[in-house]
């Protein structure tokens, strides 16, 4: 009997894949197909994915060519399964001529002609793309945009930026480019706001009030007040209104945070985060300099209200300003009635931008910059049990926040990273 193997994401599955499948099969008698994962897929960039592995899988096993389908989660798996299901061909599209040729070791390798005109991407792009607007300055949303080209759910199609932005650069590349925030809500479903945190609120308001779906940096308002308006706001009007943190989406942090909660570390007693810098880039023209808790607040909040909750019982506030009036520091105790945490924020004051999360049975240590961090340890007593996580991170977490936007507005869930007490207390905080 001889047997062949073929792998792929399978996404949205599409007449190019049962094509392929169809030519694999005939290639010899028994067909195995490997589905990626999703984890899988992460690692290697591959972030659009609509469909998750049980739909995908279901796709193809429906197709009635698998003989059998097995899921590929690891780097180099493909050796293992052809040495373990002592496959004799491994076919793929043409698209990765030559990719495979190491594989020529362990059996045949066979590159089938690509079907012409049609993709995942293609379809996912066509299908769903969501018209995004971006408000704020450079060199942000500069950022945002040349991220947005990784994500084929949303297409930038417009950004506004007040009298004194410089997004010159970017006129010529989006249909609309406009110093006027009504302008660019004429031409989009959904806006994105890297404004400075004063302006959120009226902005969230007004593109809401436009109808239209939100995703604003943090802080979403200046006081608990203004984010929970617009939480019903969006609630009521039936909009998606999410709060970036890119943190909040990094995959090192999730894993993180599951750990924390699967008690790998036992009880947490502190949170310590630190995110400093020595100047407030977020500065343009006559626009206000960010404070050093406006700039990093959110970010060093995050992990306290994720993982001790909101309900402490008291804080106490240092502040440092500089002789002009500029908040360059501030440092926040808080109490919980069993445990405390701290954040320091700088945007004049430097000091090690780590974040240690202490618990009854060990710590978790995530090295600077923790807030897009690839990599935490678990440290215990006996230095032998310590662990090392690693997980790649793409684009800072902004493909990760456009992801999330774009699921959330096909119906999944908006406040899966950041829950609305932890949203609501991080505005309090700035008040
Ligand atoms: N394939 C093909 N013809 C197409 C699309 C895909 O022969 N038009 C093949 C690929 O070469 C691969 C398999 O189908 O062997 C699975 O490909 P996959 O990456 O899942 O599909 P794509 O449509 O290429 O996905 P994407 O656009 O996300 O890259």
């Amino acid at each position: 009997m001889v047997k062949v193997i073929t792998y792929g994401t399978y996404d949205l599955l599409h007449y190019g894949h049962t094509r392929l499948l169809e030519r694999a099969k005939a290639l010899g008698d028994y067909l195995v197909v490997g589905v990626t994962a999703d984890d899988f897929d992460k690692t290697r960039g591959k972030i659009n994915v609509q469909q998750t592995l049980e739909e995908r899988i279901a796709a193809v096993r429906a197709t009635g060519l698998a003989d059998e389908i097995i899921v590929e989660q690891y780097e180099g798996q493909k050796i293992d399964d052809i040495r373990r299901l002592d496959i004799d061909i491994f076919a793929i599209g043409s698209d990765w001529e030559g990719y495979f040729d190491y594989l020529n070791e362990y059996c045949n390798v066979h590159y089938l002609p690509r079907t012409e005109g049609v993709s995942s991407s293609q379809i996912r792009s066509e299908t769903n793309a969501l018209r995004l607007g971006l408000v704020g300055y450079s060199p942000f949303v500069n950022k945002f945009f040349d991220e947005s080209k990784f994500v084929n759910a949303v297409d930038v199609v417009g950004v506004c930026t007040p009298e004194d932005g410089d997004l010159e650069s970017l006129s010529d590349k989006v249909d609309v480019f406009t110093r006027d925030f009504d302008e660019l809500l004429t031409a989009v479903d959904a806006i994105y706001i890297h404004s400075h945190p004063k302006d959120h609120y009226k902005q969230c308001k007004k593109a809401l009030e436009a109808g239209k779906h939100v995703l604003c940096e943090s802080p979403t308002g200046m006081t608990k007040e203004e984010c929970q308006n617009l939480i019903k706001y969006a609630k009521d009007s039936g909009l998606v209104f999410m709060e970036a943190i890119r943190t909040a989406y990094i995959t090192a942090y999730l894993r993180m945070l599951l750990l924390i909660k699967s008690s790998k570390i036992g009880k947490v007693i502190s949170v310590d985060a630190t995110c400093t810098s020595l100047t407030s880039t977020k500065s343009v023209g006559n626009n206000p300099r960010w404070s050093s808790l406006e700039a990093w607040g959110p970010t060093a909040l995050l992990p306290v209200f994720q993982i001790l909750g909101t309900d402490y019982s008291s804080k106490d506030i240092f502040v440092k300003n500089t002789e002009d009036g500029y908040n360059e520091f501030t440092k926040i105790n808080f109490t919980y009635p069993e445990a405390t945490a701290t954040i320091k924020v700088g945007t004049g004051v430097k000091s090690e931008s780590d974040l240690i999360i202490s618990g009854t049975k060990g710590y978790i240590y995530v090295p600077a910059p923790w807030w897009k961090t690839d990599y935490f340890e678990i440290r215990y007593e006996n230095p032998a049990n310590n662990k090392r996580y690693f997980y790649q991170v793409d684009g800072e977490g902004i493909r990760y926040e456009l992801v999330a936007l774009a699921d959330a507005v096909r119906g999944g869930c908006e406040d899966y990273y950041i829950s609305r007490n932890v949203s609501e207390e991080i505005a309090s905080i700035m008040n």
